[in-house]
């Protein structure tokens, strides 16, 4: 879906420019993102869900100042989860009221922050964070609009979920058991936070709806619950991101409209059952925002044919720029980016820079085999949690981020340097 295309010499284009005249200009490997298709995905989720819900982008995803400008002038909120994401956030121009914030084990320090700033909601993790949080902002003087954030017993992979009974992961309060309940309980007695709604995220790159509505279904279910035993009817229900991208040709993911028209659907369908009023709809998309929308651009080194195995392509970068494929076994393609190539496809291995041989980019690929050092290689859909997850390792120099836009780019995070990493170094 990005502006992509190619040129007269064969070398693969981005919003109208060569990838050799961005290798040029930015060196590789960097990260280049396709403004326009940034905010044609932002429009896209906000119109599907209206004026009635609300779109809150996961900046986990990735998160700049300029990316902050951009959800505001696209009318979406952003969903923060540590105080350095909630710093570019504000520091950027973020209304603190269009900014939620997450997480399991906030620190006092954040919350204070959080409170003081003014976000416009806190999603509450734990039976003690509801505690420090209430008395944060009684201290402070202020009552704080929160969620509860509830784990509906829906456990989602990678390409399936699992319903499951009991769950064994540190995020929520638990449906099962009355768990939840009781945090509302305790949540409504107390001064410094006014509870409007409950929050639930079952999982990340999640194709099938199913699990969705499970969550959707169970969220009412305890908001019905909560009208039977104390006559309040809250007024939000957030059902948290989640929805997987194309990393290659088998994955088929869902449109936003899609979403929105199921998660509508299955959310009045309930409430109706229940006789609830139909609470205000929340998400929190980011992967399926940002994940398409950048590739990288790495230039090949060495080039190692192991008979019978295959050919070991190593580039200029590698786990320190994208540790999805070691972490999780993630798959991407890669396409050779600098020319047209009618050599023979060959079994490739696109590996990194760094000293361990988990160092992949890219586990099964199909290249020319007249691929070459020198040649440039790009590896489409690293937007989302690829420069976020990204480290010093072996003290590499992490990649810039540059934007490209009606045959304009430009630098949105630049590349370290040495000073940079030196520049903690007290030593
Ligand atoms: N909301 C909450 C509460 C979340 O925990 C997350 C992601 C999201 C929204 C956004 O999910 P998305 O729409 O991007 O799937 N590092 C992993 C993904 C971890 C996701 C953590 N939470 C990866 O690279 O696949």
């Amino acid at each position: 879906s990005q502006t992509v295309g190619r040129a007269t010499d064969g070398a693969v284009t981005v919003a109208g420019i060569e990838v050799t005249r961005l290798a040029e200009e930015f060196g590789t490997p960097a990260y280049f993102l396709d403004e326009t298709d940034f905010r044609a995905r932002c429009a896209a989720w906000r119109d599907a869900f209206g004026p009635g819900a609300d779109v809150f982008y996961a900046g986990k995803a990735f998160l700049s100042r300029a990316v902050v400008r951009w959800l505001h002038e696209e009318g979406l909120n952003l969903d923060v989860c540590s105080g350095g994401e909630l710093a570019t956030a504000l520091s950027a121009g973020m209304p603190a009221e269009r900014i939620a914030f997450h997480g399991n084990n906030k620190s006092e320090d954040e919350i204070e922050r959080a409170v003081s700033v003014g976000v416009g909601r806190i999603v509450l993790d734990s039976f003690q964070e509801i505690v420090r949080v209430a008395h944060i902002a009684q201290r402070l003087g202020k009552r704080q609009r929160v969620q509860i954030r509830v784990t509906v017993g829906v456990e989602a992979h990678t390409h399936e979920f699992i319903a499951t009974a009991h769950e064994d992961q540190k995020f929520g309060i638990a449906l099962a058991d009355g768990l939840a309940a009781e945090a509302v309980r305790r949540a409504l007695e107390l001064d410094g936070i006014e509870l409007i709604g409950i929050h639930s995220h079952i999982g990340s790159q999640i194709f099938d709806m199913a699990g969705f509505e499970v969550a959707a279904r169970r969220v009412v279910g305890l908001l019905a619950e909560v009208r039977d035993e104390h006559g309040i009817e809250l007024p939000e229900i957030d059902l948290g991101g989640g929805l997987g991208i194309a990393y290659t040709s088998d994955d088929d993911p869902s449109e936003p409209h899609e979403i929105a028209k199921a998660l509508n659907e299955i959310v009045s369908r309930e409430c109706e059952a229940a006789e609830l009023r139909v609470p205000r709809i929340s998400v929190e998309p980011g992967r399926a925002i940002v994940g398409p929308t950048a590739f990288t651009l790495y230039t090949v080194g060495t080039v190692k044919p192991l008979e019978g195995l295959r050919t070991y392509v190593s580039v200029d970068g590698g786990m320190s720029d994208n540790i999805r494929t070691a972490l999780y076994d993630a798959e991407y393609t890669v396409a050779l980016a600098s020319r047209r190539s009618d050599a023979e496809p060959m079994l490739a291995r696109v590996v990194g820079k760094h000293c361990e041989s988990g160092d992949i980019v890219v586990k099964d690929a199909f290249l020319p085999a007249d691929i070459a050092p020198g040649d440039l290689i790009a590896v489409p859909a690293t937007g989302a949690y690829c420069r976020s997850m990204a480290s010093n390792y072996n003290h590499v120099l992490r990649p810039p981020v540059v934007a490209v836009r009606d045959g304009e780019a430009r630098v949105i995070v630049r590349r370290e340097t040495e000073e940079d990493l030196l520049r903690l170094d007290v030593g």
